[in-house]
């Protein structure tokens, strides 16, 4: 299965889907991604916090000629944004994984109140140019902390991951990040398969197209162009979730799906003005 690609302002492009792997860990978290790329997933999501770099790192070196078309993705904790700690964490990354260099590598929350997430991002930028890791991004940036990376540095970043399914769909941000070429991924893309997939506007939308619900909420984060990474551990979901790039919705029903939305949408409440991850 060939996916498409999207490209931020400077250029660099990502597959138009991920996986997810938070909690596959392990034996059968090697297993479940080293199936994932055989389905046909390039880009791979991972993190520091999640514990599993090893598990993707190891799917990665035996993906063979593949390796190269792989985004591997990692992400550096807030408990060490100081820039001499979080060179040495992408270090470490890249050692667990394996492999020569990380593709991808955000800074995960930006813990505002510590306040040190422009070190991090001076950390990733030398990281960069050391060869360490490919392209570098965000996670859970608001606009005013990405306004003042680019005011400090000058590097935008080319993705932010951010939390983005129907009951947090996130518009203003996504035209935020659109109008400044910066890729958007969209975290529980599925909702984190909570009742999303059974509410009766998604469950009469993917009828109608003749999909599943988790297909009809993946092609509504297509439409939107952002970039869903849906976990899913057996082949056949994970071949389901990638088989979505068919399925044209119509502007009324991507607006019908974006309509369910609510203020308190975000599922653990994680604001990252005010969270903390650490
Ligand atoms: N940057 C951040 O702060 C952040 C935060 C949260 C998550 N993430 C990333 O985003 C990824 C995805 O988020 P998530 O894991 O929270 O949730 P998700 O991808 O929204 O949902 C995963 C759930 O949906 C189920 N599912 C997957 N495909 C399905 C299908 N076709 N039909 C029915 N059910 C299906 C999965 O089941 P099975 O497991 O049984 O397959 C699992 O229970 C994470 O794994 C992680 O990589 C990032």
């Amino acid at each position: 299965m060939t996916i498409p690609h999207l490209a931020a302002a400077d250029g660099t492009t990502l597959p138009a889907i991920g996986l997810g792997t938070y909690r596959l860990n392990g034996s059968a978290g090697v297993d479940a991604i080293g199936q994932a790329i055989r389905a046909g997933y390039r880009l791979i999501d991972s993190a520091v916090n999640y514990e599993n770099e090893g598990a993707v790192g190891r799917a990665a070196r035996s993906a063979g000629d593949v390796r190269d078309e792989l985004i591997v993705t990692s992400k550096l904790p807030g408990r060490h944004h100081r820039y001499d700690e979080a060179l040495t964490t992408i270090e470490e990354s890249v050692f667990r994984t394996g492999l020569d260099r990380v593709d991808l590598y955000l800074i995960h929350w930006p813990n505002p109140k510590v306040d040190l997430y422009v070190q991090a991002w001076r950390a990733l930028i030398e990281a960069r140019e050391r060869g360490l890791v490919r392209h570098i991004g965000l996670s859970n940036f608001l606009p005013e902390h990405i306004e003042r990376l680019v005011a400090e540095t000058g590097v935008a970043p080319v993705v932010n991951q951010i939390e983005v399914h129907p009951y947090f769909p996130q518009q203003e941000a996504i035209d935020y990040h659109r109008e400044n070429g910066i890729l958007v991924q969209g975290w529980s893309p599925l909702s984190h398969g909570n009742d999303l997939q059974q509410h009766p506007v998604v469950v009469e939308i993917a009828t109608a197209l003749g999909v599943s619900p988790a297909q009809a909420i993946l092609a509504w984060h297509v439409a939107r162009q952002v970039i869903p990474l849906p976990k899913a551990a057996s082949p056949q979901r994970q071949v389901e979730n990638l088989d979505v790039f068919g399925i044209k919705l119509t502007d009324a029903q991507v607006e019908a799906i974006t309509a369910l939305g609510r203020p308190d949408g975000r599922l653990s409440d994680q604001d990252p003005a005010v969270y903390e991850e650490f």
